[in-house]
């Protein structure tokens, strides 16, 4: 009956009411938080309006185990029945909380961090959740496992693949020949850079400029000369890293 009063009630003030029985948001990140290992994140969750202290209650879980990161309850955090694995890791900003922000601080973020973490807001009456992506931060470089053979004036692929997270602007390839330190090949802001490569392999070398995307720098050599024979070395840059991977041409014979 109560209810049904309510409902009419609502529906004749309804701006009124919208706002009322929405309730509140909770926000977090539009994006996945990308963390370098040992680093610390602020996992973002929060209120517009803030909340009552003592009617609140706000969980970090791990969507993907289940496991308690950090809990809320009762006008406090809880930190003993967070899971081991957060314990003295995990902590609440305690100054920000009355602001309706319920954001999360990690510190010392290892691999198993990563993964898909909930903060879920309870009240009384309702309660509403965000979720938050944790990737952590990588830089993988894969050269050529086993050396090519090939003869001179033969064509040959050196392998080099980049996994990361860093987006290709940012992400600096260089092929080397490493006998002299030769530069065979260049990619810098985005692109291939032939201008700045050595005269001894201009012409010959190129990326699969269509493969690029995919994170595949192999290097196309064309017309394979006895002295390209040896060590080349796929060196990969952002602006925290740096990575090599090898690759060798053998044979070289007629
Ligand atoms: C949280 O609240 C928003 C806005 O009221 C709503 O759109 C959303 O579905 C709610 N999410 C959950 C999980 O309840
Ligand atoms: C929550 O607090 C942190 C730390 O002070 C701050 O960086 C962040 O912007 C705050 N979030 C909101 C939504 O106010
Ligand atoms: C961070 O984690 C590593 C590995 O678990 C540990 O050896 C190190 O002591 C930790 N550092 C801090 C500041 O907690
Ligand atoms: C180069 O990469 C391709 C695709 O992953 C693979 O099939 C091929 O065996 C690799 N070549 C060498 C020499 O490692
Ligand atoms: C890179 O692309 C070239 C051309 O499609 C292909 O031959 C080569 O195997 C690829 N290498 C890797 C590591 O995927």
């Amino acid at each position: 009956m109560m209810k049904i009063k309510m409902r009419v009630f609502c529906w004749v003030l309804s701006l009124f009411c919208a706002i009322r029985t929405e309730g509140f948001a909770v926000r977090g990140p539009a994006m996945p938080l990308i963390v370098q290992l040992g680093a610390s994140v602020t996992l973002p969750c929060s209120v517009d309006t803030p909340l009552p202290l003592l009617e609140l209650e706000v969980q970090w879980m791990r969507e993907d185990s289940g496991s308690l990161v950090h809990l809320f309850q009762e006008g406090e955090s809880r930190p003993e029945s967070q899971s081991p694995a957060y314990s003295g890791r995990a902590d609440f900003l305690s100054e920000e909380i009355s602001k309706g922000n319920f954001s999360l601080l990690l510190r010392n973020v290892t691999t198993e961090d990563k993964g898909l973490y909930k903060c879920v807001v309870h009240t009384v009456h309702e309660s509403n959740e965000t979720k938050v992506k944790i990737d952590i931060e990588r830089l993988v470089v894969t050269g050529a496992d086993l050396p090519i053979s090939a003869y001179a004036g033969q064509d040959v692929i050196l392998n080099c693949s980049v996994d990361t997270h860093v987006p290709l602007k940012e992400l600096e390839v260089e092929w080397i020949k490493t006998n002299g330190e030769i530069l065979v090949l260049l990619f810098s802001e985005g692109e291939n850079r032939p201008e700045s490569q050595h005269e001894r392999f201009r012409g010959r070398a190129e990326f699969f400029s269509e493969e690029i995307p995919k994170g595949n720098f192999s290097l196309k050599l064309r017309d394979v000369k006895t002295e390209d024979k040896g060590e080349f070395m796929c060196k990969v840059h952002t602006d925290r890293e740096s990575v090599n991977a090898p690759a060798w041409l053998q044979g070289l014979g007629k």
